[in-house]
């Protein structure tokens, strides 16, 4: 145990709009049990978000609704770092270097860069198609050793991998970085559209119907669920038959991750049972579990100045970590700091 708490955790989550189950589970839920037992930081990265146009007012309302939604799901700001990315220079610093480390090639392979630019890639900004390399910078600024994220953000990992050698490798610093493990859970770290079981489940999907979000209320989560697409069979009872269903398999991964039941466990409840049986459950699970946090993040949204003082003191404590590697870091690379 006591080589685990040398161990530090950081993630991130933009603040881009309503935050949802998908977010939740892939992420969110996985910073809360892993905080007793790491050093960690959780960043809200502002910086990320406005690769793509954000209305100003609303990112500012965004960053706390994401401070409120960590310290609702249950990160202790006593135990963890709550802090938006902007509020430490030292990312942007780190993400310059890095700039200059990481290959075009390299970059021009991200797969999110290429969904996020859409067809219409020559009018993305040059921030969105370097935006691996501030979240590198995020990771490497606090030498994190293990990074909770969604399955989406597994490229991006072995990018900062990448990087993180051959930073160590061409300044001749062996160690100097550590090289990040990704923590992906196998179900629950890939959160399907409720209306299409190949599709992700985001943020940006234009309907409504597609995602849960934290902030639903009840009424909400049952219709969502009601609505949600599944197959014109039962239950069926083997798991190859249920991973031929996406949306089917999806709602399972769901139940299991809110629940806390094994897949098969649940599969043996229901195989041979009509979906309304099972959704009508599933719903109920999702109601108790995320009207509490729901009620919280309005609760904590109420008390801006409560919510500020936490990304202060955070913003603080990072600051100490940031300020101490980019000092390093320039010194390695041959910037000199005349500073006393
Ligand atoms: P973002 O803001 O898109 O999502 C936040 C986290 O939620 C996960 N996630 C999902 N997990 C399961 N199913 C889904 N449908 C789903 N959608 C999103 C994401 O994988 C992520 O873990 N680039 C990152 C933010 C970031 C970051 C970092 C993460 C910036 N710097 C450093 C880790 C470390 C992003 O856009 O996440």
């Amino acid at each position: 145990m006591s080589e685990i708490r040398n161990n530090t955790v950081l993630s991130g989550v933009q603040p881009s709009g309503d935050l949802h189950i998908g977010n939740y589970l892939g992420a969110i839920k996985n910073f809360v049990s892993m905080q007793n037992d790491y050093k960690c930081f959780f960043c809200i990265v502002d910086l990320h978000a406005i690769t793509v146009k954000q209305d100003p007012k609303i990112l500012k309302k965004n960053t706390l609704e994401v401070a409120a939604t960590y310290i609702a799901s249950g990160i202790d700001p006593k135990k963890s770092i709550i802090f938006n990315q902007s509020s430490v220079p030292a990312h942007s610093e780190l993400a310059w270097i890095i700039n200059c480390v990481t290959r075009m090639g390299w970059l021009s392979r991200m797969t999110q860069f290429k969904d996020k630019a859409g067809k219409d890639k020559e009018n993305a900004s040059s921030g969105l198609f370097i935006y691996p390399n501030l979240m590198a910078a995020d990771i490497l600024i606090y030498k994190a050793t293990h990074v909770p994220v969604g399955n989406d953000q597994k490229q991006h990992l072995e990018l900062t991998r990448d990087i993180a050698q051959k930073f160590n490798r061409d300044f001749n610093c062996e160690n100097f970085f550590p090289i990040p493990e990704p923590i992906i859970d196998k179900d629950i770290s890939r959160i399907m559209s409720l209306k299409d079981g190949n599709q992700k489940m985001s943020k940006s999907d234009l309907s409504e119907y597609s995602r849960i979000s934290l902030l639903d209320e009840s009424d909400q989560i049952i219709k969502k669920i009601k609505k949600a697409k599944t197959a014109d069979t039962v239950m069926p009872e083997k798991i190859d038959d249920i991973l031929k269903l996406s949306e089917v398999n999806n709602l399972l991964n769901i139940y299991s991750g809110f629940s806390g039941l094994e897949k098969q466990k649940l599969i043996d409840q229901y195989k041979g049972k009509t979906f309304s049986i099972f959704k009508s459950d599933l719903s109920d699970t999702l109601v108790e579990r995320i009207k509490p946090i729901t009620s919280e993040i309005k609760k904590l949204m109420q008390d801006k100045h409560y919510l500020l003082g936490i990304l202060q003191e955070g913003r603080n404590k990072a600051n100490e970590v940031a300020k101490k590697t980019i000092n390093d870091v320039y010194d390695i690379v041959g910037l000199l700091r005349n500073e006393t």
